[in-house]
């Protein structure tokens, strides 16, 4: 029998745990019509919080309305790709391109005016609005829209977001059934909705959209999760083993994965014990650190990391002030920071206002790899 978890950025999980409200918005903004507000939604949260899982259960849900839906990611070249996937999309639906005429006159000066027609070629493939709305015009389309889903919002080019977001605007505006879910870690949306001098239509527009805020999961849920997909494989789990993988995933959804295949591939053919718990349980803590820590330190800036290595010296939260004093500024200054870097999924400030780990990995994980941080040109002489 085939390991049912997926410990792998973007796989759909055999179950997707604790995300029924989600998914429950967003089918009521299909059904509600254009400019519903749902139809137009950013989701974001944490690395390895399950933003491009999510994008692609919301695009099987409309598929399963019957809309069409194009999956892109945010790189450069993203307006192109886009017109390319909406046209095969309505080559799909059986509307070809219609062959259009121009006549336009020509004169010569002793014979008067010559008409002549010519062949144009088919619609300009950089617009994207005239082959949406040419898309959605068709009959088979009547009943249902387009979604587009834009995942890594991080790694695109602005001019290409503004133009997004023009389209978007005038197929809403028009009444469209169209639907755009974007994804994005926090940093990116924060970022991108300050700039508001240099990009205003942006910033207005992802100000807008839905935020759908990932976060953990609870861990009930997760351990029913365990139990659910053991059943459908007809393994035994018991609760109690169930329940001690949840505690030690904290609800996090890739160490859900990661917990439940290690778990799963430690017991072999047998029952699954405490025994494999703990044998799995220890891998996941150790992957979870180049899969998930990793690219999340990738993003943060360096002033963030330099906080997290100083919190790093405590055993149990941090207090601001020590904070402050070891990298030599005033609690001010490590407020913003921490603001920040609960925004980003990395801590959880406690109702005492000390700063903790979001996940007891991550201290593990800049304690091994300080050294790593520490070293890097920018903690050497660089002024905080
Ligand atoms: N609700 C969930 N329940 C169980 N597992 C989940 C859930 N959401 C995501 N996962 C699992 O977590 C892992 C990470 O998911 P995903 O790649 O979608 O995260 P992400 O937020 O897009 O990460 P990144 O920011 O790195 O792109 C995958 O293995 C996926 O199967
Ligand atoms: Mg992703």
């Amino acid at each position: 029998m085939a390991n049912p978890f997926k410990p792998s950025a973007g796989s759909t999980p055999p179950l997707l745990v604790g995300r029924d409200d989600v998914l429950d918005d967003f089918t009521a903004a299909l059904s509600d019509g254009p400019g519903a507000p749902g139809r137009l939604a950013f989701v974001t949260g944490a690395r390895g919080v399950g933003k491009t899982v999510m994008l692609t259960t919301l695009g099987d849900i409309a598929r399963g309305e019957g809309w069409e839906v194009v999956d892109e990611t945010a790189t450069r070249g993203l307006i192109d790709r886009l017109t390319r996937s909406v046209r095969a999309a309505r080559h799909d639906t059986g509307v070809e391109d219609k062959p259009r005429t121009r006549s336009f006159s020509v004169g010569v000066a002793s014979l008067g005016s010559v008409s002549k027609e010519f062949d144009l070629p088919p619609a300009d493939p950089h617009d994207l609005r005239i082959e949406i709305g040419r898309l959605l015009d068709s009959p088979v389309m009547a009943d249902s829209g387009l979604l587009i889903t834009v995942d890594e919002i991080h790694t695109i080019a602005t001019d290409e977001l503004d133009q997004l977001a023009a389209i978007t605007q005038h197929l809403i505006r028009e009444g469209r059934n169209i639907a755009l879910v974007m994804a994005g870690i926090p940093q990116a949306v924060d970022q991108l909705i300050a700039d508001n001098a240099q990009r205003p239509r942006v910033s207005t527009f992802l100000r807008r959209a839905e935020m759908m805020v990932l976060g953990k999961v609870d861990e009930a849920d997760v351990a029913e999760s365990f139990l659910e997909t053991a059943r459908r494989a007809e393994r035994e789990w018991s609760a109690d083993v169930a329940a001690q993988c949840a505690k030690a995933t904290r609800g996090y959804p890739f160490m859900i994965q990661l917990v439940g295949y290690h778990t799963w591939r430690a017991a072999g053919a047998e029952r699954i014990s405490y025994e494999h718990a703990e044998r799995g349980i220890e891998v996941a803590r150790r992957k979870i650190g180049q899969l998930v820590h990793a690219p999340a330190l990738q993003d943060l800036s360096d002033v963030d990391k330099t906080i997290l290595v100083a919190m790093a010296q405590d055993d149990g939260p941090s207090r601001s002030t020590d904070i402050a004093k070891r990298i030599g500024k005033n609690t001010n200054y490590v407020s913003v920071y921490k603001g920040r870097l609960e925004r980003a999924g990395m801590i959880d400030v406690l109702p005492n206002g000390r700063l903790a780990f979001s996940t007891p990995e991550l201290r593990e994980y800049l304690v091994e790899h300080a050294a790593h941080f520490v070293m890097n040109p920018w903690t050497e002489g660089q002024s905080l």
